[in-house]
């Protein structure tokens, strides 16, 4: 979508005599415009695949002095997650609970790691048909239940610069 700038006098006057104030010319008067479009209002989560849950929240308490804020078993993805909160985002330890769990998968393949970026959004519906529209590839067709009772959605990391992406929706 192209953008049509209006440049205004920057140092005209006004009535009073006093010079109006400047307004930026730059390109990123667009961009301002254009953050209401923005479907992402905040990093959900970093989730990081471990093998031993209770070594990881250890790690974190010792470390940094972390506090386990929410913990969950979400059998429907065999997985358990324990919750570090950091500011309004959270890191998510998960481990698998099960042999034929995704992270169990990634954890033979990868390694403990990074695992996925949750980003928040309103609508999850609303932003995988977005995703979706710009090329990407839902792993979910639609919107399921996540943890802490948010309603959230995979995007494939194929398609996605090599992230797997979870929209999340509180
Ligand atoms: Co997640």
């Amino acid at each position: 979508m192209f953008t049509t700038f209006t440049y205004s006098e920057p140092f005209s006057p006004t009535e009073s005599g006093v010079p109006a104030v400047a307004q930026p010319q730059s390109q990123y008067c667009a961009a301002d415009k254009e953050a209401s479009l923005m479907l992402l209002t905040e990093i959900d989560h970093v989730a990081i695949a471990v093998h031993d849950l209770e070594a990881a929240i250890s790690y974190y308490q010792n470390a940094f002095g972390a506090e386990v804020h929410h913990r969950e078993v979400v059998d429907s993805d065999g997985v358990e997650e324990a919750l570090v909160k950091v500011a309004d985002s959270y890191i998510q330890l998960t481990a698998a609970t099960r042999a034929d769990s995704p992270i169990a998968t990634f954890l033979d393949k990868r390694g403990e790691g990074l695992h996925h970026v949750g980003y928040r959004v309103d609508d999850c519906a609303a932003a995988l048909a977005a995703v979706v529209a710009a090329g990407g590839r839902a792993i979910d067709a639609e919107p399921r239940p996540g943890s802490r009772g948010t309603t959230v959605a995979f995007v494939h990391p194929k398609g996605s610069f090599g992230t797997l992406i979870e929209l999340v929706q509180e």
